[in-house]
Order: structure tokens, then sequence, then C-alpha cells
């Protein structure tokens, strides 16, 4: 029997400019090099530093990337760069300039996501991330595509994979955090600026480019609450132990009962009945609800070099087939809902001054081995005013999973009222 040639896989491979020969670079030509007919060639490599030992011949590289950018021979560009900056002036050039582009850069793409739809917009060019989003997760193109018009009430996960590592190691081994990172960093889980993993800078990127696909929003980064975990201590995970808990850092974008979405990522205790208990090491999960579609559960490696490379050539493939995002639900209008409060534990030393945080009525507080534990709700701006004093006294913030709506009078200090009896988990 004859296919119609159109379904037959085309011989002749597309030749790739790849921008950086790191980590993920790298995973990509390797991972090239081993599959027995892979589509795709890498033609030209560029990377920045002339002195740095490679492990292909030395003429394989240049060192000026703007021009791969200006070479119309190569059909497709992968740019993956750790220096958000310079990718985003790369990924400009090429969008003005019409070319199909493959980025895993989450920090530049969350920062200039409306800038790029207009460069795309005006130009004709095309840009794909899928590996800006937990490493191997095809999470991008099932919002964007599969989920295009199905209304979603959360979408939420563990995306970042180098302190969920750390986590699991402090937790299950016993190993001291800056060990852990250490081991993180070692293994090419981590960002080359750790800061942006620990402090969930990172999730925070993500958890962004996912409201656009999921929501139709495009937050601010700086706008959305970030908590991370580099104050975290022993202690925390024992006191979350003892009630079967584990500390994850958990980003979530939730569509509350006016309409609003709100996203934030944060550490959070998880119970061993949610789908990310068992999420440990550099996995990553996201949970997505929906609707009509009910719930789902994707889970995967999210960093590292072969699984972040897989997830590039998937969008190589895509671009291949002549795809483009959908962005279905934008709505630029459309803002960053903050009226909420979370139940949190604010874990400070007993010795010092308890930690100036307004909770939203009296919290319940006790002392354990020379640590104070308050549990209480916070308002989600209390929080984001204060995380990065909260980080320089060490103190540890921690969710319970709960959320309540503020009520429409803000000065009601019990949270009473029908917007308050709202509750997620
Ligand atoms: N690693 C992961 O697991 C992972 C997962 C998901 C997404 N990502 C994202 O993927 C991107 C790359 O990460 P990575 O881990 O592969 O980084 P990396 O290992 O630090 O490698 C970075 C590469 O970029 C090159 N580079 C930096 N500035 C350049 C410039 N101006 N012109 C040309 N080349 C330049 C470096 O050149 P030299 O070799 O000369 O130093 C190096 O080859 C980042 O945006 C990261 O957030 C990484």
């Amino acid at each position: 029997m004859s296919l119609p040639s159109a379904l037959l896989p085309s011989t002749e491979p597309l030749r790739v400019g790849l921008i950086g020969f790191g980590c993920v670079g790298q995973g990509l030509y390797n991972l090239l090099e081993r599959l027995p007919a892979p589509g795709f060639t890498v033609a030209r490599i560029a990377v920045r530093n002339p002195q740095k030992a490679r492990s292909l011949p030395p003429e394989r590289f240049e060192f000026r990337a703007d021009a791969l950018i200006e070479d119309d021979s190569l059909d497709l560009l992968v740019e993956v760069i750790d220096d958000p900056v310079e990718a985003f002036r790369f990924v400009g050039l090429a969008l003005r300039r019409g070319r199909r582009v493959v980025t895993a850069n989450k920090a530049m793409v969350a920062r200039h996501l409306p800038a790029l739809l207009r460069q795309q917009a005006d130009y004709g060019g095309t840009l794909l991330y899928e590996a800006a989003v937990c490493g191997s997760i095809p999470i991008i193109r099932t919002l964007d595509t599969y989920f295009a018009t199905e209304p979603l009430t959360a979408v939420s996960g563990i995306f970042n994979g180098s302190s969920n590592y750390v986590l699991t190691q402090m937790r299950a081994r016993g190993t001291a955090y800056a060990e852990a990172l250490a081991e993180a960093q070692a293994r090419g889980f981590a960002e080359t600026d750790p800061t942006l993993d620990m402090a969930a800078f990172d999730p925070r990127a993500k958890a962004v480019i996912l409201a656009a696909h999921a929501f139709g929003l495009i937050p601010n980064p700086a706008d959305v609450l970030a908590l991370g975990i580099e104050s975290i201590a022993p202690i925390d995970l024992k006191q979350a132990a003892l009630a079967g808990h584990k500390i994850k850092i958990v980003a979530r974008l939730l569509t509350l009962p006016d309409g609003g979405i709100s996203v934030l990522v944060a550490p959070q205790r998880v119970a061993p009945d949610s789908p990310l208990f068992a999420v440990e090491d550099e996995f990553n999960a996201v949970l997505v609800e929906g609707t009509f579609a009910g719930p789902h559960a994707l889970r995967g490696r999210g960093a590292g070099s072969f699984p972040t490379a897989s997830a590039v050539l998937a969008d190589l493939n895509a671009l291949r087939a002549g795809f483009r995002y959908a962005y279905a639900k934008l709505d630029p209008h459309q803002a960053l809902a903050t009226d909420l409060a979370l139940e949190v534990v604010v874990r400070s030393y007993a010795r010092q001054r308890p930690p100036t945080v307004e909770f939203l009525g009296e919290p319940y507080a006790e002392i354990v081995e020379g640590y104070r534990f308050q549990t209480g709700y916070v308002a989600y701006t209390t929080l984001h005013r204060l995380c990065d004093d909260l980080r320089a006294d060490g103190v540890f913030v921690v969710g319970t999973g709960a959320i309540q709506l503020l009520p429409d009078d803000e000065t009601d200090p019990q949270l009473s009222g029908a917007r308050a009896a709202v509750r997620f988990q």
C-alpha cells in the first residue's frame, strides 16, 4: 500500500542554528546524534567563551550569535543561553527577521511575552518555548491547543526541579540545605544563579507563562507572590512530618468565583493524598482542573540535559509542521487578582522579636525547640510586600494549602462574610 507523500517523513533534514552549547544545547546536539533520522542537523553553533574546552572540534564553534540569526540558509534557530537579557536581544532580532525560533529561557519569555507576541504579529516569525516550563512535560501545547476552549478552574504543580531535589534530599536523607543545593548544581538541575530556583523566581516565571496559555492572563512577574526555601531549616520539615506532610514549592493558578485569576508560588505542606506528594527529586508535575474535562496530572523530569533537549526537539518538529501557539484565551484587559488570604505557618527564632507579619485575626502561636511557629491567614499583598524582609531575617513561611477570598470589606479581621466562606485546598 502506498501512503500519500504528505504522510511520509521528510528526508531532507532542516538546518538548525544553535545558540548556546551548555547543558541544554549540548543535550540537543547529542540527542540528534543518537536518533537514526532526526530530521534536523545542527549546521552552526554560537557560544560565548573562546577559551572553554569543548566536546566537539574547535572549528564547530563561533562567537557571534548575530551571524546565525542573519544566515538565511538556516531553517530554524534554537536559543539556549543562560543570559535572559542577551536572549531577548537574540530572539527579538530573529523575530524581526520573521524567523522561526525555539527558546528554553523562561525568565526572558515571562518578562517580555507582550513584546514577543507583537514581534511575531508584526513580522510573521514564530517563537515556541515548551522547554521553558517543566522540562520534558508537554504542558504549554496541552494548554494552548487541547484545552484552548476548556474553561479551566486551576493549574498547579511543582515547576522547579532543583528546589524539589533539595527538599527531597533534606527530608529523605537529612542532607544539609547547602550540600543538597551543591548536588543539584552538580547534576545540572539548577540555574546558573541558584537564587532563581531557591527564591522561587524560576517557578514564578513558569507560572506566568502558563497563565497566558491557561487563562489568557499575562501578569508582570514582579507582581506575582513568590516565596522560596532559602530560610528552610530541618525543624520546618520535622514539623510538617508530624502531620505526615512533605514541604514542596507549589505554584498555583486559580480561577476565583468572581472570574478573577490569581497566581502565586510558595512552599506548601503537602498531604499524602495529593498527587504532588510522591513527586520527588528533580521531577515536576502539573495538575490541570477543567470545568468539563475534570482533573488531569502530568509528571516528568523538569530539568536536565536530555529531558529539556527533548522538549526543544518537540518544538523543532512543531515548527517544521507550521505550528504556532493560538493564545486562544488571551485578554489584555485582565488583571492579576490579589484579593486573597493564604493560611501560612511563619517560623522564626524564639529569641528574636516576632516578625512584623500582619495576620488577619489572632494567629495560633507555639514555641518548639527554640523556634516560634505562628499559624494564621495573611493577605496575599502583605506576603508580597514582606517576602524580601522575611527572607533577609531568616524567617521561613510555608502555606497549609488553604486560601480564602478577602471579604469585600478588607478591614474585617475575621474574614467573615460570603466571600470568606470560599475555601480552596
Ligand atoms: N539546564 C536545565 O535543565 C534547563 C531546563 C529548562 C530550561 N533551561 C533553560 O535553558 C537555557 C540554557 O540553560 P543551560 O542550563 O543549558 O545553560 P548553561 O549550561 O549555563 O549554558 C549556557 C550556554 O550559553 C552560552 N552563552 C551565554 N551567553 C552567550 C552569548 N551571548 N552568545 C552565545 N552563547 C552564549 C554559553 O557559552 P559558553 O559555553 O561559551 O559559556 C553556554 O554554552 C536557560 O535559559 C535555562 O533557563 C535549562
